[in-house]
């Protein structure tokens, strides 16, 4: 039951001009004549206009909290909210022309002046200079009767930080292959970006969204700063990115630091998916940034003993404290994920276009199959070829070959199968 009553929602749902009053005339005729009982209560009112596709779940909270302002903006109806960050919120909104659904990210009114304005647009523009499939498109950025926002690609995700909570809800943990994949698609991402001269500086779970497709788009170039800009130290108030995932030149000076600075947030990130926390959860802000300058993260081992050596090997490069000591561009890491995808078995070189024979070289002392110069280990290979059981080291005889997509027959023949 809601404190609201029938007559109420109907008078706030008027208000709030979500739907023309005849739309609403209408579909209360309609309820009155289908299901009579639900004119009783405004919560059943309410969801019979849900079930009609008039109104979201969402709007109906809102109205029966009696709030009935702010679902339109310009020519957006909103549909619900998306996410919330530091700064600003984002919404799911609909445009009333195109019909396209979009996410809105709003500048809350008191925020919309001096440097905070200025640094909202410069996430528009940032947005607007990039191009990607590992980022969300921007549309633009507009204004109305003081709020702004900026419309970008609405893309149905969660941020790897709900997604690894979610599992952890259930006991789970992101599998390794899934890690690997997310930590390669952000990297591509992050490349288009640097290669732009631009560089994020705020990368961590929150700002990386997956799809169901496990699809990977990088988000939020709210801190984004554009190399060589004449942004002058002390004129930003939010310097920071979030303390858990701040590369440690970062924490020194904010403005003379290169791409580098956001590998160091991506290794933060792949740690978080893999351990479920940040490297240094505990302590005060000041302690945690100077344990990033400082301190070594506990071992993934410690918790998943299964782990796989090699991406930790990213993972602890990417978050070397010197930035001479990490990878030294994206592209490197997206070339050090593919192999390590390739080398366990959930990628042929092929879905990466590539054919380099030592692509999935392993380490000394694996066993595994020899092609070519194509080592791979037996798992590995037996995953490849879809087959139950692989013998090695002679040779590579498949003992049971399952159907081959195209890409793995040609795989195969280069392999000398
Ligand atoms: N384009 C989008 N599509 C879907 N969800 C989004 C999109 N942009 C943001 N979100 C959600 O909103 C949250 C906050 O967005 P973000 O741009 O990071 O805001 P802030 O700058 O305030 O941190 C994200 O973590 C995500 O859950
Ligand atoms: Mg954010």
């Amino acid at each position: 039951m809601s404190s609201v009553t029938p007559d109420e929602f109907i008078d706030y749902l008027k208000r709030s001009a979500l739907l023309a009053p005849r739309e609403i005339d209408a579909a209360s005729v309609e309820i009155r004549r289908a299901v009579p009982k639900a004119l009783d209560d405004a919560t059943r009112l309410a969801s019979e206009f849900v079930k009609r596709g008039l109104l979201t779940e969402w709007h109906v909270r809102q109205l029966l909290k009696r709030k009935y302002k702010g679902f339109t903006l310009g020519r957006y109806r909103v549909l619900g909210r998306l996410g919330t960050g530091g700064m600003s919120s984002v919404y799911l909104a609909e445009h009333d022309i195109t019909k396209r659904r979009e996410a809105i990210k709003v500048l809350p009114k008191p925020k919309a002046e001096g440097e905070y304005l200025k640094r909202f647009h410069r996430e528009a523009q940032a947005l607007a200079s990039l191009s990607s499939p590992y980022i969300v498109d921007g549309y633009g950025a507009d204004e109305r009767d003081g709020v702004h926002f900026v419309a970008m690609e609405y893309f149905d995700s969660l941020n790897l930080r709900q997604l690894v909570e979610k599992l952890a809800e259930n006991g789970e943990a992101l599998p390794y292959e899934d890690a690997a994949s997310y930590i390669r698609q952000a990297a591509l991402g992050l490349q288009h970006a640097h290669e732009r001269g631009l560089v994020h500086r705020d990368v961590k779970p929150e700002n990386v969204l997956v799809n169901e497709r496990k699809e990977v788009k990088i988000i939020d170039f709210g801190l984004a700063l554009f190399v060589g800009s004449s942004v002058t130290p002390g004129s930003e108030k939010r310097i920071l990115g979030t303390a858990d995932y701040l590369a440690p030149e970062q924490t020194v000076d904010s403005h003379n630091l290169d791409a580098r600075a956001d590998l160091y947030g991506l290794g933060a990130t792949l740690y978080f998916c893999l351990v479920g926390r940040p490297p240094f959860p505990n302590g005060s802000v000041p302690e945690r940034l100077l344990a990033h300058r400082r301190k070594e993260p506990t071992s993934v081992f410690a918790e998943r003993l299964d782990a796989w050596n090699d991406l930790l090997q990213i993972c602890a490069k990417l978050m070397a404290k010197n930035p001479d000591d990490r990878f030294q561009t994206a592209a490197e890491v997206v070339d050090a994920t593919e192999r390590c995808l390739v080398r366990h078995g959930f990628a042929t070189p092929f879905d990466f276009g590539r054919r380099d024979a030592d692509f999935a070289n392993l380490g000394d002392g694996d066993l595994g199959v020899d092609v070519e110069g194509l080592f791979l280990s037996s798992d590995a290979a037996s995953k490849l070829l879809g087959a139950d059981k692989l013998d090695v080291p002679d040779g590579a005889e498949v003992l049971s070959s399952k159907r081959l997509s195209a890409d793995d027959d040609t795989f195969l023949k280069s392999m000398g199968f």
